[in-house]
């Protein structure tokens, strides 16, 4: 049976890129055979060491964006990755098998250190610790957006090295499951813009709140980057940043019909206010009852609660069983 898995960072709310690369793929597949993992990476939001009673939130807040967006909680173990510490001890275990070169080439920790942030080691150590999670549970599929991709890629290399130290160097006496990413076939939702027209996230400050609606809603679709050049003006609609957003909400026949008349130009083509109406409209319509159950759960939270506690009752005992098998491999015990 392959078994799928897949973590979020609490740092704060889920944006449009989180839904679009990661979530949207754990709702469907959650509906497939096959086991299911998604976690909410509590320890890996404290590389940026937010303020505890922030992080408590986010925790319940990641938790019920899955709950209030579908997730299939029949099939699925949704759990916080703080209550699985045998994940800490398998980095350890996994990062005597790393070598810093690897680390070194990581994208995504060049990219936040080349934006200003100034790291510190768990930053730095980040993708052992995801190994850690991917490796824990046997996956088989993990899901996620593009930017990711490198991280399980060294997932693999780690799972290589460990095995290749310590398994007996046939595949039945390997200590872990090789996994493979998983990223959304449409481009558009493997790596999902900002309103800066940057990649969407949460540590930019340039993201869009699944759940936004209302005033606060208009007010980021507002702040969306365009330019100045005028409706009636012919344009090429690459590039326009706008028509990026609303391909994520629109059918595809009208999506092509407005890149048409901004293509031609001319009295029928539309502004970009008229545009950024559209969008709210859309953004408004697709997370509506989502919306609504959302605000029904945190009324009273005690079901995020049981169900958080039931997924880590589940999750711990794989966990502990891979790490059993690793402590043993490598001569701890
Ligand atoms: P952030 O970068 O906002 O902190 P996370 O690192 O918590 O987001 O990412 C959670 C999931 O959402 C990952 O699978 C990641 O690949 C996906 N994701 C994040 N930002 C984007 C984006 N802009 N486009 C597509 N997928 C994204
Ligand atoms: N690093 C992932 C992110 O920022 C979150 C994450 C932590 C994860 N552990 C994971 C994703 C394991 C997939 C598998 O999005």
């Amino acid at each position: 049976m392959t078994t799928f898995l897949s973590g979020i960072q609490s740092t704060g709310r889920q944006h449009l890129g989180n839904y679009f690369g990661a979530i949207r793929q754990h709702l469907q597949l959650s509906r497939e055979e096959g086991e299911h993992f998604y976690f909410i990476a509590d320890y890996h939001a404290l590389t940026t060491t937010p303020k505890p009673e922030d992080l408590r939130d986010a925790v319940r807040e990641t938790a019920v964006t899955y709950m209030a967006l579908g997730l299939n909680l029949e099939k699925t173990c949704l759990f916080r990755q703080s209550d699985v510490p045998e994940v800490t001890e398998l980095t350890w275990l996994l990062s005597c098998v790393t070598g810093m070169g690897l680390l070194e080439r990581a994208h995504s920790f060049k990219d936040k250190t080349s934006k200003g942030i100034k790291p510190n080691v768990g930053l730095f150590t980040y993708p052992i610790l995801m190994a850690a999670d991917i490796l824990a549970y046997d996956s088989d599929v993990v899901p996620v957006g593009k930017d990711q991709v490198q991280h399980v890629e060294m997932a693999q290399d780690m799972a290589g090295h460990f095995n290749n130290v310590y398994g007996d160097g046939s595949p039945e006496g390997a200590v872990f499951t090789r996994p493979e990413a998983r990223i959304p076939a449409d481009a558009s939702h493997a790596k999902v813009l900002g309103l800066d027209g940057e990649k969407m996230s949460k540590s930019y400050g340039n993201g869009l709140w699944i759940f936004e609606t209302g005033k606060p809603l208009k007010k980021a679709v507002n702040r969306i980057a365009t330019d100045s050049r005028p409706p009636e003006e012919a344009k090429d609609p690459a590039g326009i940043l706008l028509l990026d957003f609303l391909e994520l909400f629109c059918p595809e026949a009208e999506f092509s019909e407005w890149c048409e008349r901004i293509r031609t130009g001319g009295d029928n083509a539309p502004g970009y206010g008229h545009l950024k109406v559209r969008l709210i409209e859309l953004i408004e319509e697709s997370f509506r009852d989502a919306r609504a159950l959302r605000d029904e759960l945190l009324a009273d939270p005690t079901e995020i609660d049981r169900r958080l506690a039931l997924g880590a009752k589940k999750a711990r005992e794989r966990a502990a069983a891979t790490r059993d098998r690793a402590i043993a491999a490598c001569g701890l015990r």
